[in-house]
């Protein structure tokens, strides 16, 4: 079936951000992922788009989403943390969606350690968001409200 606008965005968060807050504050800051939900509800809200907000520690879990976002969903922003930098089944799933997609990280991971500078997400999505932390959400949130509007 084709996407149609009353479709939501869905927002993947992959392990360890639900540690957000206290998890190395000094990269990640000081907010939680609830925080960031609220956040991003918010600015869909504005956009008229409604918001599907995930997170998982487990990625077979995360590609289950992303292949239900194939049909459930108008875009897909996807922190698949870790799993950025080692995950080729991730990768085979955002290559099955034609919906916009987006590769955000709260930090700018290519001033971090070298092994975050490989990223498999980044060979399937639309476009990428890193180093701008929470407001990365906000961000994301309107590029794809203006790749879908
Ligand atoms: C992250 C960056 C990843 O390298 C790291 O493993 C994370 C968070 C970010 O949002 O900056 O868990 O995706």
């Amino acid at each position: 079936m084709a996407p149609t606008a009353k479709q939501p965005i869905y927002i993947l968060n992959g392990p360890n951000l639900n540690m957000l807050g206290t998890r190395e504050p000094e990269i990640y800051g000081h907010e939680t992922l609830a925080d960031l939900e609220a956040a991003a509800r918010t600015r869909a809200a504005s956009h008229g788009l409604e918001l599907v907000f995930r997170q998982s520690n487990h990625e077979g879990e995360l590609v289950a989403w992303i292949q239900e976002a194939r049909t459930e969903a108008v875009a897909l922003i996807l922190n698949a943390g870790a799993y950025t930098h080692t995950s080729v089944a991730i990768l085979d799933a955002l290559k099955s969606l034609s919906i916009p997609s987006i590769e955000l990280h709260l930090s700018n991971i290519h001033r971090r350690e070298s092994f975050r500078s490989h990223s498999y997400v980044s060979f399937g999505v639309t476009g990428i968001i890193a180093g701008f932390g929470p407001r990365g959400y906000d961000l994301a949130v309107d590029a794809a409200a203006g790749m879908i509007g």
